[in-house]
């Protein structure tokens, strides 16, 4: 295994689609995706929004929709939800949409620092099993690198119905004081921003009866 694997392999873990890709689907990954995939040159000067985790991309298109002077880049590495914000990329013809299909690590890596002006990250697998916290993406490393790539009085929204989750996300952004909790209470924390809509994950904590908790932070030093 060479030293790059080595590195990833705790944070990070993929999930296997139910079924394998239709032809269709396998055809938008080799043909259009190309055409919308992550180009650090091609934004420099341009103001960014970064989705990590887009699922199936339905706040990814709405953010595009309403923010058209703004590049909105997604980070997924689930390839129908990548094929499904393909799709209707195409479908709304729009144009200020990047994505990158690999690990959000990589990508962290090649952002400039102090360069996005919000981070939206939309219910992060809870990995409700002991056993399994360590694959949680909300960890010391992780804020400390979207604390570099965010700009000063950068918003960052995430959203969870794990409650347990939710303590470890509070624990983990508060410890530096380099971001503040902009509603300080969780009580506070239920009521989604206007600009985002209720994505495929939230759908379903509806139907299953879940709490659901909208953090939403500044980054103020
Ligand atoms: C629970 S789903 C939520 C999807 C979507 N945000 C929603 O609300 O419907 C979490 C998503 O994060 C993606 N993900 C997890 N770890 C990732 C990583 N390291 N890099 C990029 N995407 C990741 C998964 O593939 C999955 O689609």
């Amino acid at each position: 295994m060479n030293k790059t694997k080595t590195i990833l392999k705790p944070l990070f873990y993929r999930r296997k689609p139910r079924r394998s890709l239709s032809l269709l689907q396998k055809n938008l990954l080799k043909f259009n995706l190309k055409n919308f995939l992550f180009d650090k040159k091609k934004i420099k000067k341009k103001k960014k929004f970064l989705e990590i985790g887009f699922g199936y991309g339905e706040n990814i298109i709405n953010l595009a929709k309403k923010n058209p002077k703004k590049v909105i880049i997604g980070c997924e590495v689930y390839e129908p939800g990548i094929t499904n914000l393909l799709k209707n990329i195409e479908k709304e013809n729009l144009k200020n949409i990047l994505i990158f299909p690999k690990n959000i690590f990589i990508l962290l890596n090649k952002l400039e620092q102090n360069s996005i002006e919000k981070i939206f990250i939309l219910y992060p697998d809870p990995w409700p099993k002991k056993k399994h916290y360590k694959r949680r993406l909300i960890t010391k490393v992780f804020v400390n690198k979207i604390s570099q790539i965010l700009k000063k009085k950068g918003i960052i929204h995430i959203f969870t119905d794990s409650e347990d989750y939710l303590k470890k996300i509070l624990a983990e952004l508060l410890s530096k004081k380099k971001f503040l909790w902009m509603d300080k209470k969780i009580e506070k924390c239920n009521k989604r921003p206007n600009e985002l809509i209720k994505s495929k994950y939230e759908k379903k904590a509806d139907i299953k009866g879940n709490k659901k908790y909208y953090l939403k932070f500044k980054k103020i030093c």
